[in-house]
């Protein structure tokens, strides 16, 4: 559930007109409604709630506008990093170190010190290479690193191939059937204290099924690691529930589902148990709002020309995603059309034959569930500044994220003299 609503025929987000933001800020840009960002954090909570003291680590990739991050600080949410930037944008946010994790296969040593200063609550290691860097700078600091092992459990998430993470032929974890011996070396590294076990098979999953088979493993290789003497107090289960894009799907299993059977697999595990959701957090709780700029006749159906891009919204270029595209003011006509963006390349298409609200230049359009991987993969191609974004609360909102001026993007270049010459 969300809170972008149509009030006489115009789209809301909370108690602010979509058109007022539009007016104000300029488009495209992103809105998130607090309002349901704290409702899906509820509800995530709710979910786990037979569990003791579970650690919810909002994966920051999703989203890390500092204003985004500061709501889910402020509604005690920790988080799951997977760069020196986000560790950074996390705290400055107001979410504490005891409370972050830090995932990822390709962590520096400079990132690995920035952590252990800021003593963070657990790092996911990803090889064995990778433990003995960690073991060394923690040394080198005089610190020991709480650690898990991120196992790939060789299962397919039955999702797009490009956020599969838990196969064997994925770059992830170490494999599962070497588990046993990654972690006897580990346990020989003195600047690790080895606490846990991790798992992420991949993200917008409809199927609870291969996440149950993966947590299924962690529970035995929880006992295996146990027998053979290591001393397992937490197991970090990762994100990738999916959310609903496309009204017409059936939609992913709620987080009740999900949190009921994740009390059922892990009971009797005696962990800490933590999890890494994004997508289901922020996904619904954000639109890319845009305007059509012109809409221009096509040999099948009409193509819709909007000031949004691939360089704003990169899913449906990089993943064929479906976004959900609603007019802003739609006139109760509806038609077929293709949504495309200015940039110049083919794959800049949000939409084909796609059955929606009859649009003409000037009218606004709202991209759904573009709260999680939206503003956070922007880019400038094309030479367009990066998108702006706005948080709503209620009546109120603000600009969270200024749009950048043109000559920022100019000025950051640097051209020498002897090019100029
Ligand atoms: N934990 C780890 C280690 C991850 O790699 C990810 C996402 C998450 C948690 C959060 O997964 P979520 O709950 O959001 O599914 N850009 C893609 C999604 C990439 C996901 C990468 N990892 C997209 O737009 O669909």
């Amino acid at each position: 559930m969300d809170h972008f609503d149509y009030v006489n025929g115009a789209m809301h987000v909370e108690q602010v007109p979509m058109t007022e933001i539009a007016e104000a800020v300029g488009t495209p840009v992103y809105i998130y409604s607090t309002a349901t960002l704290t409702r899906h954090v509820g509800v995530f909570r709710e979910a786990l709630s037979r569990l003791a003291d579970p650690l919810i680590a909002f994966a920051v990739k999703a989203n890390p506008n500092g204003a985004v991050l500061a709501t889910l600080a402020k509604l005690g949410l920790g988080a799951d990093v997977v760069s020196g930037g986000e560790l950074l944008r996390a705290i400055a946010a107001g979410i504490p170190a005891s409370r972050i994790v830090f995932s990822g296969v390709g962590k520096t040593a400079g990132e690995m010190r920035l952590a252990l200063e800021h003593g963070i609550y657990q790092f996911n290691l990803e090889s064995e290479p990778e433990a003995e860097m960690l073991s060394e700078v923690a040394l080198s600091m005089g610190r020991q690193a709480p650690v898990a092992y991120r196992i790939n459990p060789d299962v397919d998430a039955g999702t797009h191939a490009k956020i599969s993470t838990g196969k064997s032929e994925n770059k992830f974890g170490i494999p599962y059937d070497r588990a046993l011996e990654s972690y006897a070396a580990a346990r020989d590294l003195p600047g690790l204290d080895v606490q846990g076990v991790a798992v992420h098979i991949g993200s917008q999953l409809t199927d609870l099924a291969p996440l149950e088979a993966a947590f299924v493993k962690v529970g035995a290789l929880i006992g295996q690691l146990r027998a053979a003497g290591h001393d397992i107090r937490t197991a970090d289960l990762g994100g990738g529930l999916g959310v609903p894009y496309d009204p017409s799907l059936p939609i992913p299993p709620l987080p009740a589902a999900y949190g009921e059977m994740v009390t059922r697999v892990t009971s009797g595990w005696n962990v800490r148990l933590m999890f890494e959701p994004g997508r289901v957090i922020v996904g619904n709780a954000g639109a890319l709002l845009s305007r059509v700029v012109r809409v221009k006749q096509g040999a099948q159906a009409p193509f819709v020309i909007v000031d949004a891009a691939m360089n704003d919204l990169m899913r449906p270029s990089l993943y064929d995603a479906w976004h959900d595209i609603r007019a802003v003011n739609p006139v109760g006509k509806r038609a077929t059309a293709n949504v495309v963006g200015p940039v110049c390349e083919t794959g800049d298409t949000f939409a084909m034959h796609r059955d929606m609200d009859v649009v003409q230049a000037g009218d606004l359009v709202a991209f759904m569930t573009a709260g999680a991987y939206g503003a956070t993969m922007a880019g400038t191609y094309n030479s367009r500044p990066l998108t702006p974004e706005v948080l709503v609360s209620g009546g109120k909102w603000a600009v969270v994220r200024a749009r950048p001026p043109i000559e920022a993007l100019i000025e950051a270049d640097k051209i020498p003299d002897w090019v100029r010459d």
